[in-house]
């Protein structure tokens, strides 16, 4: 029932002289529990179609909704912090919170004892590969993949059945890579989340349950 569904949604950008059509006419249904792998060239319209489903926006045409409601008829700041995780390609850490803070954020809104929170951010930068020491720093003191892994640390704290991420590997090596696709899948595999990622990545696409292609904002493939 908790399906994600982009029903003909097209978006535009207005500028004050020029408009941009990001999203053409896209449709797809998302489930839970399983992975997505968004592929397509530089300006296809991925990230677009992701501050979409994020609710972070409305389409211009079309619907997106969650649970069976349009994201026009629900409070949306609501929606992305009750059911809505994203891990932005450009992180998007809090920089006045340390690192274990930033990846406990999602606990301490959500009123679990800090104590508790703590513990449970640190057993998740763990899995990410982020040392004791690193977790007490503050997120710009750190390289960008190692921001990147924070970011799914503090998904992964949130509990949030939709998982959003716009090209999490991007700054990853090999090792790292197959240790956040393993993450990614365990999320859909094992939580019933439903995981999309944007990617460049051909090895991240050949993990997912389901490969979108994106072309000019329209949806060319699928397999
Ligand atoms: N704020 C904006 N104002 C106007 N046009 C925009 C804006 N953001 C994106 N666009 C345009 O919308 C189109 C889709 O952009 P989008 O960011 O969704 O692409 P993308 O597939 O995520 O690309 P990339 O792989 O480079 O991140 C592009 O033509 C882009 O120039
Ligand atoms: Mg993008």
């Amino acid at each position: 029932m908790n399906d994600l569904i982009a029903d003909n949604i097209t978006y535009i950008y207005k500028g004050k002289y020029q408009s941009v059509k990001a999203l053409k006419e896209f449709s797809f249904r998302f489930i839970p529990g399983k992975f997505y792998a968004i592929l397509g060239a530089s300006g296809s319209g991925k990230t677009t179609l992701l501050s979409l489903l994020a609710g972070l926006d409305v389409p211009t045409e079309g619907i997106v909704s969650f649970d069976g409601l349009s994201t026009k008829d629900i409070d949306r700041d609501e929606y992305r912090m009750e059911h809505v995780s994203v891990i932005y390609q450009n992180y998007n850490l809090f920089a006045h919170l340390t690192v274990m803070e930033n990846a406990a954020y999602p606990l301490y809104i959500h009123n679990v004892p800090k104590k508790e929170a703590d513990a449970i951010a640190v057993s998740n930068l763990k899995k990410v590969g982020i040392t004791e020491e690193q977790m007490k720093r503050f997120p710009k003191t750190l390289s960008g993949g190692e921001q990147q892994r924070i970011a799914i640390a503090r998904a992964l704290a949130s509990g949030s059945e939709i998982i959003l991420a716009d090209e999490p590997t991007g700054n990853l090596d090999t090792k790292n890579t197959e240790n956040v696709i393993k993450i990614l899948h365990s999320l859909a595999k094992d939580d019933g989340r439903c995981v999309i990622v944007v990617t460049h990545d051909l090895d991240v696409a050949q993990e997912a349950d389901v490969v979108l292609k994106m072309s000019d904002g329209k949806l060319v493939d699928q397999r």
